[in-house]
């Protein structure tokens, strides 16, 4: 494990990865955001139409492409040039998304209360400071504004979590270690490049988000449904262990 990582360092990674990535999207996303992420997310949003949304980590941007295409009105940011570039190219000009280069963590040429609802997938434990990315979410959003985000499930995907697996590749059950470590750790994404990821505790994203002035509306783990089963057999055995955690909250 590697603890002392360097934000742009961890731009660099996504700025070289960002092509390969944006190769697993199509306009649901990768298979995992079609099958988990996706349903989970728009029915914790609700109806987004003539909402003000800001996509947080907007990535190649599809999920700003739907909330857009659903008539929300859409800012999206990313840290990652790279990624911006590809979402900008990636967006048709009828769809008015309003792109920004910048750091989740400290968003100051945003406005205090700009948004309605704010949504990440995928990137809270991607980045370091997780207690000023909280705060910033909940500065920019109205009072009773709403944020939903997904992140990899912190009691499961750990540092040296993974499928323990007799000689012939069957897996037996899946191992978690060094669920109590809190940082920086490195992981393959895909086959081939190395990503940063943070990890935390349950306890300590549940506090820091009620300690920010968060109310907990609800979690989900999602499980994929009987027509995704059908569509991507092989996701039966994530019945076994949950890969993500969603959260809605209030502020
Ligand atoms: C796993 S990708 C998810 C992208 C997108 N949300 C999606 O669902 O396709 C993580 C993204 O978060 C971005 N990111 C990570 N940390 C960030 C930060 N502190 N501020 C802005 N973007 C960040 C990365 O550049 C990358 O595009």
């Amino acid at each position: 494990m590697k603890k002392n990582i360097k934000t742009e360092d961890t731009i660099k990674r996504w700025d070289n990865f960002a092509e390969t990535y944006s190769k697993s999207h199509t306009e649901q996303g990768d298979v995992h955001k079609e099958i988990f992420l996706n349903p989970t997310l728009f029915s914790l949003m609700g109806t987004v139409k003539n909402k003000k949304i800001l996509d947080a980590g907007c990535g190649e941007g599809y999920l700003s492409r739907l909330l857009a295409k659903s008539d929300a009105n859409v800012t999206a940011v990313d840290y990652s040039p790279k990624m911006i570039e590809i979402a900008r190219e990636r967006t048709p000009n009828e769809l008015s998304i309003h792109y920004i280069e910048g750091n989740c963590e400290d968003l100051h040429s945003l406005e205090d209360a700009s948004f309605d609802l704010i949504v990440s997938n995928m990137v809270i434990h991607d980045l370091e400071n997780y207690k000023k990315t909280f705060k910033e979410m909940f500065r920019l959003l109205v009072d009773g504004g709403t944020f939903v985000f997904s992140i990899l499930h912190p009691c499961f995907v750990t540092p040296g979590s993974g499928w323990e697996k007799t000689e012939n590749g069957e897996k037996l059950h899946w191992n978690v270690d060094n669920y109590f470590y809190e940082g920086a750790y490195e992981q393959k994404l895909g086959n081939t490049e190395k990503m940063v990821y943070f990890h935390r505790t349950l306890t300590t994203y549940i506090n820091t988000l009620i300690q920010t002035g968060f109310t907990l509306e609800c979690m989900v783990e999602p499980v994929p449904s009987k027509e995704m089963l059908e569509k991507y057999p092989s996701f039966e055995e994530d019945f076994r262990c949950a890969d993500f955690m969603v959260f809605k909250l209030k502020k």
